[in-house]
């Protein structure tokens, strides 16, 4: 219980106001301590927020819902005898934003459906855009640094994952979500606010994330825990199936472009050596798409014998996208 009222909830609209320094020093305790927080009055409008919501809702139980039950058959999912280890319990799409926009090729999606998205995409993007200066002033990079980092040569990758965690007869066999960290940058989701299920695993301990009607809740990928060279943390969290009740999730990843340059920032290092390595974006997702639900340790250390390996054998480039 007490572990819940610690968990960082900020309101966003004090940046405005006299409790600025207070707010920012809220923020930065949060990447700092727990790679996660919930901003209330972020500015998204709540009638958007609403459409979003149900429209989300109204598309599950139309499209995705029939689907979900015959994968669950397809799978052997449907009686649940012993633990289930490689498989999520959850029912997902995918939005691209950028750099181009796939949203007119997703099946099934009204008209109405995705000038909402669109719309939501929109001013999430700009939220992310906010945040990372905001971190930036927090953590004394120069405003616009990660954005610019982010971009690469072309534009950053932005997307929009919209899940629901059906209800589970055996919550305690399978997780919506397996634990990970985020491979990317900033990750921003908009949660259901009376179905919970989110957590994360904090000093050993796993902590619920509250839901809030809404909040949005922020966490912070690996990227930014190389960049800020570990001052601010990508933490592991999870998503617990729940015997009642259909979680929405609707998680905005802003991540870096493909072929941008990721490293510790040269002001964080000591003697230009970092225990983070340096890379180009896209040969780390190569590496997270095999070890997500991994710890993020080995995945370092094997960009930083990569490193290491690129110096002593320069290879011929390769297409990575
Ligand atoms: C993710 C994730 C959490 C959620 O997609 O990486 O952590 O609540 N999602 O859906
Ligand atoms: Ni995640």
């Amino acid at each position: 219980m007490e572990k819940n009222i610690k968990f960082p909830i900020i309101d966003l609209s004090k940046l405005n106001g006299e409790e600025r320094d207070q707010t920012m020093t809220l923020i930065d305790d949060a990447c700092r301590k727990w790679g996660f927080f919930e901003l209330v009055n972020h500015g998204l409008p709540y009638d958007l927020m609403d459409n979003v919501e149900r429209m989300t809702k109204e598309h599950y139980k139309k499209h995705m819902e029939q689907k979900f039950k015959e994968m669950l058959r397809s799978k052997g999912l449907d009686t649940l005898e012993t633990e289930v280890e490689d498989v999520d319990w959850e029912s997902t799409f995918y939005l691209r934003h950028l750099p181009q926009s796939n949203l007119y090729d997703i099946p099934d999606m009204s008209d109405e459906y995705r000038t909402t998205m669109k719309d939501f995409g929109k001013r999430v993007e700009d939220l992310a855009e906010d945040l990372l200066d905001l971190l930036c002033e927090n953590i004394g990079l120069e405003k616009g640094y990660l954005k610019k980092v982010f971009q690469g040569t072309k534009s950053p990758t932005f997307g929009t994952k919209v899940s629901n965690y059906p209800p589970c007869p055996k919550p305690e066999m399978i997780k919506g979500l397996r634990a990970h960290t985020d491979a990317g940058g900033l990750i921003l989701l908009f949660q259901d606010d009376k179905v919970s299920g989110l957590q994360l695993l904090k000093d050993g301990v796993w902590v619920d994330v509250p839901p809030l009607k809404h909040s949005i809740v922020i966490n912070l990928g690996d990227q930014l825990e190389v960049i800020t060279n570990g001052k601010y943390k990508s933490v592991m969290h999870r998503v617990m199936t729940q015997k009642e009740g259909n979680r929405m999730s609707i998680a905005s990843f802003y991540n870096p472009g493909s072929d941008a340059e990721i490293s510790p920032a040269q002001s964080f290092v000591d003697k230009k050596d970092s225990k983070y390595p340096s890379f180009v974006f896209a040969d780390y997702m190569k590496l997270y798409a095999g070890l997500k639900f991994q710890p993020k340790e080995p995945r370092f250390e094997a960009m930083k014998n990569a490193e290491a390996a690129a110096v002593l054998t320069p290879v011929a480039a390769v297409e990575t996208f």
